[in-house]
Formats: structure tokens, C-alpha cells, sequence
């Protein structure tokens, strides 16, 4: 597997507080990760660290060959790393279509690029929603809406934090299926997610994070209940 995100001894934090303490693992090409791990552990400051979010990071984040650490979050975004935040994050005063639009950009793959059209045809919800601004949404069109402004930056990694969060199971299955959808297209994901049953079926692989460290990795098959009741006490 061609590796496409390379973290190697990533250690971050805040202030003098540090949350990460080595965390090492790759993504590959058109891999789905799933990264897990109890509140706190330190995930969303992981994402942090990748996109150049959190205040210190130490270690390698390697894109492909470059180096991300130390760069401005939007060159890294421009490289090819879209986010759907914790917490969604939509620009609250834009209307759908301008959050769709706002950060667009057609990426580097050149073929079957993203556009408002596509990203309707997936969250057909949306379409009657174009003018209507952000923070006027469901929680769940909210989702959508996050997901769909960070497909059209067209990524070569999609990293979503906790997209199903808060969301009725309904809600939650049909994000689920948008991910498969873009699994089987070749789309290469780092997912954060609690929903242990979705992860199994559609993770390749999966890591847990226990207090700033990698406690387990594996794939669905090994993901047994001793380890679950181990690190995420599930
Ligand atoms: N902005 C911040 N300032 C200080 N501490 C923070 C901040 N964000 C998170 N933390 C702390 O870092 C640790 C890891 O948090 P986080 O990365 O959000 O975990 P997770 O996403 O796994 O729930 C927690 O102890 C949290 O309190
Ligand atoms: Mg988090």
C-alpha cells in the first residue's frame, strides 16, 4: 500500500500540557483508517496537528514525501488534505451554496472532479436548501453540508471528526453510506468515529489512541470485545 499520510512520532499539545506522545501510523492510497479512542485521548488534536491546528507539534507528518509541520493550515489544505471538523463548523452566515463554493477548488486527481451538482446527487436534501444560510440547517443537513464543502476541495485524504456525532441512527446510516460510496470510489479516508458496528464494516484498518499514544491497531477482524472493553471501555 502506497502510503498517502505518514505520521511518525507525532507529539503535540497545548501550552506546556502535552496530549500527544508519539503517535506513529500511515494511511495509504485509497485506505480507509479509522482512528478511535475514548474522549480526551487526544484524536481531534491529532487532526489538529495534521492540518497545522495545534499551538506545538514535534515529530513527522509526511504527505506523500512533504512535510507538512510547520506549514500554514490553507497551503496544507491545497496539498490535498480536506476536513470535516468536530462540531461541523459551517461557515454559519453563507448560504449552502456559498459554503460549498467558498473553498472549493478542483484538486490535483483532474478526473471527475466535485462539483455543487455531484455533491447534490449525494445529499439530495440539499438541493432545496441552496439559498437558505447555514446556520438556518438540521443538524444532520449541517453534516452533510460539512462533508460536501470538503469534497469540493476534491482531497486526496478526506479527514472527517466525528461526523456522525449527534445525529439520529437514520442520519447516521446515510453518512455511513455516503462513505462507502466514496470507500468505493477510491477515496482515501481518516475517519474518527464511536460507532464500533460501521467502523468493522467499512474500516481497512484501525487505530486506537489511549492518553496521547496508540494502544491498538489492527483490522475489523481483530478488533475483538476484550480489546474494545480495553481501550474505549465499550
Ligand atoms: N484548546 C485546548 N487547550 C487546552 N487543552 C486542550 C484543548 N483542546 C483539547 N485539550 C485537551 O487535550 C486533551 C485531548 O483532547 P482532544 O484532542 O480534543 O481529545 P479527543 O478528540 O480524543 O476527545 C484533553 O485532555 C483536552 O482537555
Ligand atoms: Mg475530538
Amino acid at each position: 500500500m502506497r502510503p498517502l499520510l505518514r505520521l511518525k512520532g507525532v507529539e503535540a499539545g497545548y501550552g506546556p500540557a502535552r496530549v500527544l506522545n508519539g503517535v506513529s501510523f500511515d494511511v495509504g492510497v485509497g485506505e480507509v483508517v479509522a482512528l478511535m479512542g475514548r474522549n480526551g485521548m487526544g484524536k481531534t488534536t491529532l487532526v489538529r496537528s495534521i492540518l497545522g491546528l495545534a499551538p506545538w507539534v514535534r515529530g513527522r507528518v509526511l504527505f506523500e514525501t512533504r512535510e507538512l509541520r510547520g506549514q500554514p493550515t490553507y497551503r496544507i489544505a491545497r496539498a490535498g488534505i480536506g476536513l470535516v471538523p468536530e462540531g461541523r463548523q459551517t461557515f454559519p452566515n453563507l448560504t449552502v451554496r456559498e459554503n460549498l463554493t467558498a473553498t472549493a477548488s478542483p484538486g490535483r486527481s483532474g478526473k471527475d472532479p466535485w462539483t455543487v451538482e455531484r455533491v447534490l446527487a449525494m445529499f439530495p436534501q440539499l438541493a432545496a436548501r441552496m439559498r437558505a444560510m447555514a446556520n438556518t440547517l438540521s443538524g444532520g443537513e449541517q453534516q452533510m453540508l460539512a462533508i460536501g464543502r470538503a469534497l469540493m476541495t476534491n482531497p486526496a485524504l478526506l479527514i472527517l471528526d466525528e461526523a456522525t456525532e449527534g445525529l439520529s441512527p437514520a442520519l447516521r446510516q446515510e453518512i455511513w453510506a455516503c462513505l462507502a460510496t466514496l470507500q468505493a470510489r477510491g477515496q482515501s479516508i481518516l475517519l474518527i468515529d464511536k460507532h464500533v458496528a460501521p467502523i468493522r464494516r467499512i474500516a481497512d484498518r484501525i487505530v486506537i489512541l489511549e492518553k496521547g499514544r496508540v494502544a491498538w491497531r489492527g483490522t475489523a477482524e481483530g478488533l475483538t470485545d476484550d480489546v474494545l472493553d480495553r481501550t474505549l471501555g465499550v
